[in-house]
Order: structure tokens, then C-alpha cells, then sequence
């Protein structure tokens, strides 16, 4: 059997057709998710349920076929292992116990627990192993230390992570142990996907773009090359996708510092722009705004040409740069993976 299209893209390989995946691409623009959720209760019922979060995991692939599967759960699983308390908000988002003392840092489980918790999601892996397509390649994750932190900090999600910024100037020990744990239970909980199955691993660093100078290197990339190092020590030849969403500039270099075999972008930068100054170091993700996929028509076609073309020359794997949103029109979806594969 001739290797998956993503991994042959992730070893360096330029592709004529890039193969295709989208960021939350089982999620509540489709209606078969919105059902399998009703039927799960609540999204984090759904996570937990390794038969339904394997079923939602194969929608997207069954209705469009794209090339990986994206296993399905949430970065803040991880929190939750740690000892976190966790809930969703209905139209609001994710709400947590807040960490930002000592003593609420003390409470927290050592990493080695968080399998008790996470162990439904390795079961979710091994289901989807058996069950998607020979040609899909399976994609575990996880959030990365400084965005899961802003999370555990604030206790939701936050415009500009302001608490997190301010632990880190107020208490720096608390807010340096606090990334150490997170570190040290990515590894844990990345190496144990990959053990259950996962054959790539992609780690979403969703607000890197708010750390500057030598926070982005101490928060986002000493971090991202410490978790790499060890997947890659426990699992040679793992490949990984790393996500510093709206690092600008710090995009470049990104991949050869931190031992990322791909960095995926968002659409804050241009196809043109990271076809020159990131895709030269090797394989980029990304990179067509997700607002297309509510908007469709003529603009989402030309724009995926362009960025098909403008990563033509190297290793590109398609995607959106950020997750697709619950008002998307399914139809959309369909246009750009046309396009995609027509494209040359
Ligand atoms: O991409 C996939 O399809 C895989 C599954 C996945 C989810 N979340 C499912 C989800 C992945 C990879 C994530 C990552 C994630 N989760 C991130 C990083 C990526 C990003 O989007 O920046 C973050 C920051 C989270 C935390 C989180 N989870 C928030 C802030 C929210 C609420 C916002 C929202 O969209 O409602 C979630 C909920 C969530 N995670 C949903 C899904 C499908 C929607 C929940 C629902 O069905 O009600």
C-alpha cells in the first residue's frame, strides 16, 4: 500500500494536489454532529463517550472524505485531568476552577493521574483505528502549555488572556509551575494517543499571538521544543504539527527551533508571505479563512487557488486557519475541497 498522502507531506514531499483536512471539522456546522451530540447530552459527554466521539470523528470523513481525521475531544481535557473542575456554557464557552496561588497549584494531581481520566480518549483512537479508511491518517492533539494555561488561569476564555499575563508578572514561580505541569501532562497524554494509535500529533497553541519577545520564546517555543523532543525520543518518526496561532513574524524559524515537522498558520499572514519565509524550512499547514465557509461563491474559490499556488512549490497540507464555525454552510465545505483538487 503506498503511504498516506499527509505523512508523505510531512516528510517533505511536494505534492501535485495537496491533501486536505479542516480544523474542527466534525463540529456544529453539520447536522449529524448536532444530532450525535443531543444524543451524547453535552459536548463533554460527547468527548467522554469513545463510541459517539469516534462516530463524530467519522462524519466528516464519511460526508467529504478528507485525507485525516482529526480525534475528537478538547484541550481542556487535559486541565480536567489535572484536577480542574470544567463545565460548557451553552452559547458561552468553556468555564474552570481558577489556578493562581500556590496552594490551588498544590491541589493539582500529579501527571501520571491524568490517564484516569483521559483513558475513554484512547479508547476513542483505538475505535477510530479500526474503523476509518486505510488512506485516512489519524490525528491526536492537544492544546499547548501557555493556551491551556490561559484557560486554567482565567477560568474561560479571554480577548487578550489578561489574567494570565498578569500571574505571569505577578507571581512568575506559580505561573512558570503551572506551564511545567501542563508540559510535562502534554507529553503523558500526547505519547499515550500515539500508543493507542494516533499517527501524527498537532499541538494548538490557539493564543501564542498574545505573547511578545522573549515570552513567546520562553512560553510558547521552549515549551513546544520540550514536548516535541520527547514525543520524538519515546516515538522516532513521529511527525507534528505545531499551531502558534497569529505569531506573525515568529512564524519563521518556528519549525527548526522548536523540531515541528509542519507548521500550520493561520490567515493573519499570506499564502505569499509564508510560501517565502516559513514553507522554505519545510511542510506548512493552512491557511484560507474560515469566514469562507459562510460566505462561499466566487471569493472562495479564487482565494483557495491562490493559496493552492502559492504553496505549490512545497510541502502544503490545505486547511482552514482556524476552526470552522457553526454558522458554515456544509455546501462550502464541499467547494473548497472541490477546488482543492482541481486545482492543478
Ligand atoms: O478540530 C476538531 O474537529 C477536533 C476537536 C476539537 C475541538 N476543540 C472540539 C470542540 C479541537 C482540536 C479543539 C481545540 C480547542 N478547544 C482549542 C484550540 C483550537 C482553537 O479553536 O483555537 C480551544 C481554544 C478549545 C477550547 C474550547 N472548546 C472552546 C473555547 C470552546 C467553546 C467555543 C465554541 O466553539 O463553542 C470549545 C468547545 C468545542 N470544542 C466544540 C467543539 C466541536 C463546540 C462544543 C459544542 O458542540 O457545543
Amino acid at each position: 500500500m503506498s503511504e498516506k498522502l499527509i505523512l508523505r507531506a510531512l516528510k517533505g514531499e511536494t505534492l501535485p494536489v495537496p491533501p486536505i483536512w479542516m480544523m474542527r471539522q466534525a463540529g456544529r456546522y453539520l447536522p449529524e454532529y448536532r444530532a450525535t451530540r443531543a444524543q451524547a447530552g453535552d459536548f463533554l459527554s460527547l468527548c467522554y463517550n469513545p463510541e459517539l466521539a469516534a462516530e463524530v470523528t467519522l462524519q466528516p470523513i464519511r460526508r467529504y472524505g478528507f485525507d485525516a481525521a482529526i480525534l475528537f475531544a478538547d484541550i481542556l481535557l487535559l486541565p480536567q485531568a489535572l484536577g480542574a473542575d470544567l463545565w460548557f456554557v451553552t452559547g458561552e464557552g468553556p468555564r474552570l476552577s481558577t489556578i493562581t496561588t500556590q496552594a490551588e497549584f498544590d491541589a493539582l494531581k500529579p501527571v501520571e493521574a491524568v490517564h484516569d481520566t483521559l483513558s475513554p480518549v484512547y479508547e476513542t483512537i483505538r475505535i477510530l483505528k479500526r474503523d476509518l479508511p486505510t488512506d485516512t491518517t489519524l490525528i491526536g492533539f492537544a492544546g499547548a502549555p501557555w493556551t491551556v494555561a490561559t484557560y486554567m488561569v482565567a477560568g474561560r476564555g479571554t480577548k487578550d488572556q489578561g489574567p494570565a499575563h498578569a500571574l505571569k508578572a505577578e507571581n512568575r514561580p506559580v505561573f512558570e509551575a503551572i506551564i511545567d505541569r501542563l508540559t510535562e501532562g502534554t507529553i503523558e497524554y500526547l505519547s499515550a494517543q500515539v500508543e493507542a494509535g494516533a499517527e501524527v500529533v498537532k499541538l494548538f497553541d490557539s493564543w501564542a499571538g498574545s505573547l511578545k519577545g522573549q515570552d513567546f520564546d520562553d512560553f510558547c517555543l521552549t515549551p513546544a521544543k520540550r514536548i516535541i523532543a520527547e514525543l520524538k525520543a519515546r516515538h522516532p518518526g513521529l511527525p507534528i504539527i505545531a499551531f502558534p496561532r497569529e505569531a506573525g513574524d515568529r512564524y519563521i524559524g518556528f519549525a527548526k527551533a522548536t523540531g515541528a515537522d509542519c507548521v500550520a498558520l493561520d490567515n493573519s499572514v499570506s499564502a505569499q508571505w509564508a510560501a517565502a519565509n516559513v514553507q522554505v524550512d519545510g511542510c506548512v499547514q493552512g491557511n484560507l479563512a474560515s469566514s469562507h465557509m459562510v460566505t462561499g461563491g466566487e471569493a472562495l474559490v479564487r482565494e483557495t487557488r491562490e493559496i493552492v499556488e502559492a504553496f505549490s512549490k512545497g510541502p502544503h497540507i490545505f486547511n482552514l486557519g482556524h476552526g470552522i464555525t457553526p454558522d458554515a454552510d456544509p455546501e462550502n465545505v464541499a467547494l473548497m475541497i472541490e477546488t482543492v483538487r482541481a486545482a492543478r
